[in-house]
């Protein structure tokens, strides 16, 4: 029998998961749907139909076996989860989607275990777009049975593809979430590199463009090699607002820090970041570092469009 799921937080990112969840998930209906703030679940539950609103936390846990979590920060799920260990938790899995602390993370785990219940870190790479067209990254640990429940969720349904680290404790999910920032922010600052170095020596971005797609058949980095020469990283909408990239890459800079990593293309790019704040606002994109790179090698903010 498909098992009876909840939806916890109706962020940008739970809007759409739980939409994906409810639409191309094997699972009972109706969805429990649950946030702080409860007119965003019930608009969220009659744009949906199938939806069934819990008006607590208690009941948002009473009603399902699967109680799928994806909360603001550490804060939220450190109150949200006071709330639901004081309820029966036996027998129920708890995944949590959430971007925290892999401590926090583990301990949590440990106490839900602790009450009977499972638990399962999913951390996801990709923003809300993504999560839209179910191409979100997942990156799963915890008990490898857990791990096995959830599995038919994840790719295909909220996401496209699965990090399987089965059998890991659930913050080593998260872990590996940080270092795929890192590798996020220093292709987005390799690639911005390359193009006003391309242009400050006159061979031009779209050659660049041309050298990258040749030597790399399937570019890391073309996602942002597109925002960067189509100008979308200076006025589309933005794939991740630099005030919350901030937040996230201070906590890398003290994981790093915390281990004694080297990480000084990543310390540039955090620099590149707070230049594009100051410059155009805390909702610019991730991308704009494009201009921060452009302004130190002596060019325009933005190019002129050709
Ligand atoms: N957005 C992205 O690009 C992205 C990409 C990957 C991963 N993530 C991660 O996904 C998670 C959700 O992000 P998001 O962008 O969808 O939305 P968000 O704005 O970060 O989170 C919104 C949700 O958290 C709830 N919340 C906040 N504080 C709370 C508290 N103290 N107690 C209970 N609930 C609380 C909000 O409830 P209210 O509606 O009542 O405020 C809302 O449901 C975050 O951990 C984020 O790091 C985000």
């Amino acid at each position: 029998m498909a098992p009876r799921v909840t939806f916890m937080g109706l962020g940008p990112m739970g809007l759409a998961m739980s939409e994906n969840l409810l639409r191309y998930g094997d699972i009972e209906k109706p969805l429990v749907l649950y946030n702080r703030t409860r007119e965003k679940a019930e608009a969220h539950s009659s744009r949906l139909g199938n939806c069934q609103v819990a008006d607590s936390v208690a009941n948002a846990v009473l009603f399902s076996d699967i109680i799928w979590l994806c909360l603001q920060d550490q804060k939220a799920i450190e109150e949200t989860f006071q709330k639901i260990l004081s309820t029966d938790i036996r027998g129920k899995l708890f995944v949590d989607s959430s971007t925290t602390s892999p401590e926090m993370v583990d301990s949590i785990a440990q106490r839900v275990s602790d009450g009977g219940g499972h638990f399962v870190a999913v951390p996801v790479m990709g923003g809300p777009p993504l999560a839209i067209s179910r191409s979100l990254t997942c990156i799963a640990s915890g008990d490898s049975k857990s791990v096995d429940t959830i599995r038919p969720y994840l790719e295909g349904v909220v996401g496209s593809n699965i990090v399987d680290l089965s059998g890991e404790n659930p913050g080593a999910a998260l872990l590996l979430k940080l270092m795929g920032n890192f590798l996020i922010m220093a292709t987005i600052e390799t690639v911005a590199e390359a193009h006003a170095f391309a242009e400050t020596c006159g061979i031009g971005t779209k050659n660049m463009d041309k050298l990258m797609a040749a030597v790399f058949p399937r570019p890391p980095h073309a996602l942002y090699n597109h925002q960067m020469l189509s100008g979308e990283c200076f006025s589309g909408k933005p794939l991740v607002e630099v005030s919350k990239a901030l937040l996230l890459t201070g906590r890398v800079m003290e994981l790093a820090q915390k281990h004694g990593a080297s990480v000084k293309i990543y310390e540039i790019a955090r620099e590149h970041l707070k230049f594009v704040k100051d410059h155009e606002g805390p909702d610019a994109d991730i991308t704009a570092i494009y201009g921060a790179v452009r302004v130190e090698s002596g060019l325009p903010f933005r190019p002129s469009r050709e």
